[in-house]
């Protein structure tokens, strides 16, 4: 389990969406949940961590998402692992565990995560859907981005798509849908194809200056 590269310039810049991989690569399960360990890393707001991940690896669950993935089957067919994030809209009930353990581990002084928890519990169940929606999904992003360069460290690549049935992939793998928002879905493999350069808007385009 160790990573196969750690030169930023290129597990960034070489990273291309890779639409087929390796069919009978599966990537150790170890392996998997140290990068998702490592991209679990990444920020978050009041470090709520709202972020989930299934990972659909068995030949079950590949057959059963197939038909959500819509345009998007070579990935699934070919790829290690498919992996569903959803936002959980439940995530300020770790805000207790998260704070305390950050004292046990004397990370954080006790009337700091006092005055954190006061915030926290007034503040976030009392967001309005929207908002806190927009929150969470913002948050699993940053997940997402982390965990497709991590892949990229340990010799991997992944593909970001939008094209699934978004109301029915909570259901289909057994997640309240009430409460499990989908994000984004990724797969992740052994690259059997280069993937192509894309454009990208330049600085001038893109920023603001003030
Ligand atoms: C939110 C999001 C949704 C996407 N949905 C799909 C998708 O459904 N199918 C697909 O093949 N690629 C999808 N892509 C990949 C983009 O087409 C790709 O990231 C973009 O063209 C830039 O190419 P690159 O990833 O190789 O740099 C998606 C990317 C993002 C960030």
């Amino acid at each position: 389990m160790t990573l196969k590269q750690n030169n930023f310039e290129n597990i960034m810049k070489g990273r291309h969406s890779i639409r087929r991989y390796q069919p009978n690569y599966k990537i150790p399960r170890d392996e998997l949940n140290k990068i998702i360990e490592d991209a679990a890393t990444a920020p978050s707001a009041a470090n709520l961590q709202p972020w989930r991940v299934v990972v659909v690896e068995s030949k079950e669950g590949k057959e059963k998402l197939r038909p959500l993935v819509m345009f998007n089957t070579q990935q699934n067919d070919t790829s290690s692992a498919m992996l569903l994030i959803f936002a959980d809209t439940k995530y300020y009930e770790n805000a207790d565990y998260i704070y305390n353990t950050a004292v046990e581990q004397g990370k954080m002084p006790p009337e700091v995560r006092d005055n954190q928890l006061a915030t926290i519990k007034s503040y976030y169940p009392a967001l309005s859907k929207e908002k806190e929606n927009d929150g969470i999904r913002l948050d699993s992003g940053f997940f997402t981005m982390q965990l497709m360069l991590t892949a990229r460290a340990y010799g991997y690549d992944t593909n970001p798509m939008a094209g699934f049935e978004a109301d029915q992939l909570a259901a289909a793998f057994d997640l309240e849908p009430e409460r499990y928002k989908p994000v984004v879905v990724l797969s992740i493999g052994k690259a059997d194809e280069k993937g192509y350069d894309s454009v990208r808007l330049s600085p001038e385009q893109i920023t603001f200056w003030r």
